[in-house]
């Protein structure tokens, strides 16, 4: 027999007993971005490769080594998406969005792919939630973006991210600093790694991030980028710095963090968890105020984020960090013959117009057979529809974790009066219940009321 075919090394399948608290995270993030300002930005999940090349950068790791790369049948080179900005800066450019004033703050939700020797946080398919800002120049930016992220998390419950912020200057600074940084490193360049010897011509800065023992060895002493920093890149370095401490955001500078994406300048910035292991940064971000240009637009500054959301959720984990799940059946109504099974559907129906979770038999199964099922689902109340319900035109409700049975009416009141039951009773909030007004007239499943 064929073996059966797996998901492709990388990958991970988000089973419904996880998505729920996939959505949660989700829906904190949206909100959070929507608080800030932030409106949501759907891209293409593949690109023309030049797109990357021209953006993430043709040396870097990302490009050439991890992008999942392909002709088409038109022979044009396409790339899936290794990460969310370069289709964002080229959205941004193509649709003329400037044109509605600065700044324009995006955000979004999106799968990415990268061909990476895969471990523990570390997928070829994974997820980034990610915020962009164009047009905005100001360090308050950097902050509030800084801040941004830094709410997300505090809204999770998530404890003991370390801040680590550092600035990688300007094209204007940054050429004397890679002089220096070079002429450092020529002295030991026979200890450096294989990927440093290449990267000593083009991008000696990404040396310092090389997680090879030796190369940090020799980068222990190197010249830091802070020491290099222009008159205008310090000031902006330092102002960022004071809006953070207004806002009581705690940080630390790390003269190493560097990034892996070119387009970065100035502000660099990654929380770092210590309950992940070797992929310790949730998030990472920073300014790449030359990429809008470069990519053939106007001058324009821009900054922003992402964060692994498979990162993210296994420090949740490893915090035991639960976040309120609301149940996904709040009525589970029992059918026993065919003429109840058509009115249980009928209710059920009623139910979900009113957007209550309900559910009634699908299986033909034994009312013990569903009474476990109803347990099994969580269902917070159950009511059993017999011959004798029917006859009497009325139920009982009843209420799964506690046990307490209330009558119900099979007529024009049934859905006010579940509602009614069912805010008196602790469940009301998780499911949503405050408040709920429901319009039922004009429903043809009552039998009308003496
Ligand atoms: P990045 O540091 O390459 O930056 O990725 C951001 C986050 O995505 C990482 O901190 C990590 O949480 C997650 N991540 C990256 N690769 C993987 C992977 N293979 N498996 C699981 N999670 C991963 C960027 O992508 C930039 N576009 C961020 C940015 C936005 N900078 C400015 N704007």
């Amino acid at each position: 027999m064929a073996a059966n075919i797996q998901a492709p090394k990388g990958t991970r399948d988000i089973l419904p007993k996880d998505s729920g608290a996939w959505q949660l995270v989700e829906d904190i993030m949206r909100d959070e971005a929507s608080v800030h300002g932030f409106e949501e930005i759907r891209t293409p999940v593949f690109e023309r490769t030049e797109l990357f090349e021209r953006s993430v950068g043709d040396t870097t790791d990302v490009v050439q080594k991890e992008m999942y790369t392909f002709l088409d049948k038109g022979n044009r080179s396409i790339s899936l998406r290794p990460e969310g900005t370069a289709g964002v800066v080229r959205a941004v450019l193509e649709h003329a969005l400037m044109n509605d004033g600065a700044p324009q703050k995006l955000y979004y939700l999106i799968p990415c792919y990268r061909y990476e020797n895969t471990q523990e946080g570390r997928q070829r398919e994974f997820h980034q939630f990610g915020c962009e800002a164009f047009g905005a120049a100001a360090p308050v930016a950097d902050a509030a973006l800084i801040a941004l992220a830094h709410s997300i998390f505090e809204r999770l419950g998530i404890r003991n991210l370390s801040l680590e912020i550092n600035s990688i200057g300007c094209p204007k600074c940054r050429g004397e600093y890679h002089a220096a940084l070079k002429a450092f490193l020529e002295a030991s360049k026979g200890e450096l790694c294989g990927t440093c010897l290449t990267r000593l011509e083009k991008n000696p800065m990404r040396i310092l991030d090389c997680k090879t023992p030796s190369c940090g060895e020799i980068t222990q002493n190197a010249p830091v980028m802070k020491d290099y920093l222009c008159s205008e890149c310090a000031e902006h370095f330092t102002a960022v710095q004071e809006y953070l401490d207004a806002a009581e955001i705690a940080y630390t500078v790390n003269p190493r963090i560097v990034r892996g994406l070119d387009y970065y300048t100035r502000t660099v910035f990654e929380f770092i968890s210590n309950d992940l292991g070797a992929q310790s940064t949730v998030c990472g971000g920073g300014r790449y105020d030359g990429l809008v240009k470069q990519m053939g637009g106007a001058q324009t500054p821009a900054l922003g984020f992402a964060m692994g959301m498979e990162r993210l959720l296994l420090v949740m984990q490893a915090q035991n960090i639960t976040l309120p799940r609301p149940p996904v059946c709040e009525l589970y109504i029992a059918p026993l013959g065919r003429q109840a099974q058509v009115k249980a559907f009928a209710f059920t129906n009623l139910l979900h117009q009113a957007g209550i979770k309900a559910e009634c038999d699908l299986c033909d199964r034994s009312l013990k057979a569903q009474m476990k099922y109803a347990d099994k689902i969580g269902a917070v109340f159950t009511m059993v529809l017999g011959d004798e319900e029917l006859k009497q035109n009325c139920a009982e409700l009843k209420h799964m974790q506690t046990g307490e049975k209330t009558s119900i009416s099979l007529g024009e009141g049934f859905l006010t009066e579940f509602v009614a039951v069912a805010t008196q009773t602790e469940d009301n909030a998780a499911m949503g219940l405050d408040g709920l007004t429901v319009d039922f007239e004009g429903f043809e499943i009552f039998e009308k009321e003496d």
